[in-house]
C-alpha cells in the first residue's frame, strides 16, 4: 500500500502544479521585531492562542474559519435573504448539503461545535460509550458532557508518527469489537468517525474502512457518524491511494463515503472555504426532528442556525468549490510542499504529510524536554519568537486531564501543528515558514520547557498560560 504515497512531482512526472485561481485582492501582513515578539510571548503567556494577530506575520494558527473566499462566494454575500425565518439562502445551503453529502435532513448551526452540541444531547444517555477513530478536543467534550465516555479506536499506527501507512485514520475492527463485547452494544449509540483525522496529523481513513466499520455497527445495532470537517480533503487520499478510485471524482468519493454513515457534523469553517459555519444532517427522521427542536434553544431558528443569509449563501457556494479535484490538489500539494521541504532537512514531521497540516513532532524535536513541561507548548512558542509565525500545540496541553482521575492525559502525540489555511499563502510563505522552523530547530539543544501557571476547567489550551522553566 506504501508505495501509493507518492510525491506530487513523481506522480504528474517533472510537470507541477499551480493554483486554480489567481489573486484579486491583498492583506498587508505585519512584519515585526524580535523585541516586539519577546514582548507579545510574554503578555500571551507563551500560548499562541492569546496572541493577538496584528503581532503574527504568517499565521499557521489554523485553517478554521481563515480560508480566502472566492470572488463568487462574495458576489453570494450580496445575495443575503436576512430574513429571521425561511431565508432563500437556507434552502440553497440544505440543497447543497443534500446533493454533495447525500444526507437527508440538514440543521444548520453557528459552527461545528454547535452541530456536536446537539447530536451528543440527541444521542448520549449518562453512562454511554463512544468510540471513535481518536479523540478531537471540541468533539469529546461535548461527548462527555452530554454523559458519555471516548475511547479511541483507531489503529495503532496512527499514534505512531513515522509508520507510513497510507490510512492512519482507520479505525482497528479488532478494538471496537472488544468494545463492543466489553460494554455492550446498548451502551454504544454511534460510533464518531472523522475523516483526515486532526489530532492524528490530518491523516484520512480508507473506504474499505468505513465500510467494513458500518456493516460491523449495523450488525450491532450502533449508528455511524461522521465529523465531515475535512472529508473533501480526505475524499482526495482516497482517490490518491485506494485502489478502485484513481478516476473517481472528489465528489463522488464524498457522496459515496458519507454513504455510509447515518449523518453527519460540519465545521464548514474548514473544508468549506467559509469563515463561520456548520451544519448538522441525519437521515433519520426522528433524530432530525429532535435536532431541529434543539437547535432553536442553542443556536437560532432551524433555518439560520446562528448564521447570517449571507453566511449560508457563501457556505452553499463554498461546499461546490470544495470538491474540485483541482482545487483539492492545489490544497493538499501545498501542504505537502511545506512538509517536504522540512523531511529533506531532516526535521521531525509526522509521516506522511497530511491533509491540512504539516505536525511537527516536538517529542524527537525536543528529546530533553519532558512531556509535562511541554515541549509542543515549548515548540510553537520559539517559532513565534524566531520569525513571527504562528503555529498551534497539538499535545500534553490539548489531550487535558482524565476526567475521572484528574490527571494530565499523557497523549502519544506531541505535536506542533502548522496548519495551512486554504487559499491564502503563497509557495513563498511556505519557503519562509520552512525555513524558521529549520533555525529554531538548530537552536533545539538550548531550548528549556515551560510550566503552566494558569488552566482553565474545559478545552485548557485555549486560555492555558505559561511561564518560563
Ligand atoms: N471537528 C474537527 C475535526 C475540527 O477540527 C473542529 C475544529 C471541530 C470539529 C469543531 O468545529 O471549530 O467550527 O466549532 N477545529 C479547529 C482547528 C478549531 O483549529 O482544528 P468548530
Amino acid at each position: 500500500m506504501s508505495d501509493h504515497i507518492k510525491t506530487m512531482g513523481q506522480q504528474f512526472g517533472r510537470r507541477s502544479w499551480a493554483e486554480p485561481w489567481k489573486i484579486k485582492m491583498v492583506e498587508p501582513l505585519t512584519m515585526t521585531t524580535r523585541e516586539q515578539r519577546q514582548r507579545a510571548i510574554e503578555e500571551a503567556g507563551y500560548n499562541t492562542f492569546l496572541l493577538r494577530s496584528q503581532d503574527v506575520y504568517i499565521d499557521l494558527l489554523t485553517d478554521s474559519g481563515t480560508s480566502a473566499m472566492s470572488d463568487r462566494q462574495w458576489a453570494g454575500m450580496m445575495l443575503g435573504d436576512e430574513a429571521y425565518a425561511g431565508s432563500a439562502n437556507f434552502y440553497r445551503l440544505e440543497a447543497a448539503v443534500q446533493e454533495y453529502y447525500g444526507y437527508r435532513y440538514v440543521v444548520p448551526t453557528h459552527q461545528g461545535r454547535g452541530a456536536e452540541h446537539l447530536i451528543s444531547k440527541v444521542e448520549i444517555k449518562q453512562g454511554d460509550v463512544i468510540a471513535g477513530n481518536m479523540y478531537f478536543t471540541t468533539t469529546r467534550v461535548h461527548q462527555e458532557l452530554a454523559g458519555g465516555r471516548f475511547v479511541d479506536v483507531i489503529i495503532d499506527e496512527a499514534h505512531d508518527p513515522t509508520s507510513l501507512h497510507p490510512f492512519k485514520g482507520n479505525v482497528d475492527l479488532d478494538k471496537l469489537q472488544r468494545l463492543i463485547d466489553e460494554v455492550g452494544a446498548d451502551k454504544m449509540p454511534y460510533v464518531s468517525i472523522a475523516g483526515t483525522v486532526n489530532m492524528a496529523g490530518g491523516q484520512p481513513i480508507s473506504m474499505a474502512n468505513i465500510r467494513d466499520v458500518q456493516a460491523l455497527c449495523h450488525k450491532h445495532g450502533i449508528k455511524v457518524y461522521l465529523d465531515a470537517t475535512r472529508m473533501a480533503e480526505n475524499a482526495f487520499f482516497i482517490q490518491e491511494r485506494e485502489e478502485g478510485y484513481a478516476h473517481k471524482s472528489v465528489r463522488e468519493i464524498l457522496k459515496e463515503f458519507c454513504s455510509y454513515t447515518d449523518g453527519a457534523w460540519m465545521s464548514a469553517k474548514k473544508d468549506s472555504l467559509v469563515n463561520i459555519g456548520g451544519w448538522l444532517a441525519v437521515n433519520d427522521a426522528n433524530v432530525f426532528d429532535k435536532a431541529r427542536n434543539l437547535v432553536v434553544i442553542y443556536e437560532g431558528l432551524h433555518t439560520y442556525g446562528g448564521m447570517a443569509g449571507r453566511d449560508m449563501e457563501a457556505l452553499a457556494i463554498g461546499i461546490e468549490e470544495s470538491v474540485q479535484d483541482d482545487h483539492q490538489r492545489a490544497r493538499i500539494g501545498q501542504v505537502r510542499y511545506l512538509g517536504e521541504l522540512l523531511n529533506e532537512w531532516g526535521i521531525p514531521i509526522v509521516q506522511p504529510i497530511g491533509g491540512h497540516a504539516v505536525f511537527l513532532d516536538a517529542k524527537r524535536f525536543y528529546p530533553h524536554i519532558p512531556q509535562n513541561e511541554f515541549p509542543a507548548q515549548t515548540l510553537a512558542a520559539e517559532l513565534y519568537l524566531d520569525s513571527g509565525i504562528r503555529g498551534m500545540e497539538r499535545g500534553i496541553v490539548s489531550a487535558g486531564r482524565d476526567p475521572q482521575t484528574g490527571d494530565h492525559r499523557y497523549p502519544a502525540l506531541e505535536l506542533v501543528r502548522l496548519t495551512i489555511p486554504r487559499r491564502v499563502y503563497t509557495q513563498a510563505h511556505m519557503d519562509v515558514t520552512a525555513e524558521a522552523v529549520k533555525a529554531v530547530y538548530d537552536q533545539r539543544e538550548a531550548t528549556r520547557g515551560l510550566q503552566m501557571v494558569y488552566e482553565p476547567e474545559y478545552l485548557r489550551f485555549f486560555q492555558a498560560r505559561f511561564a518560563r522553566l
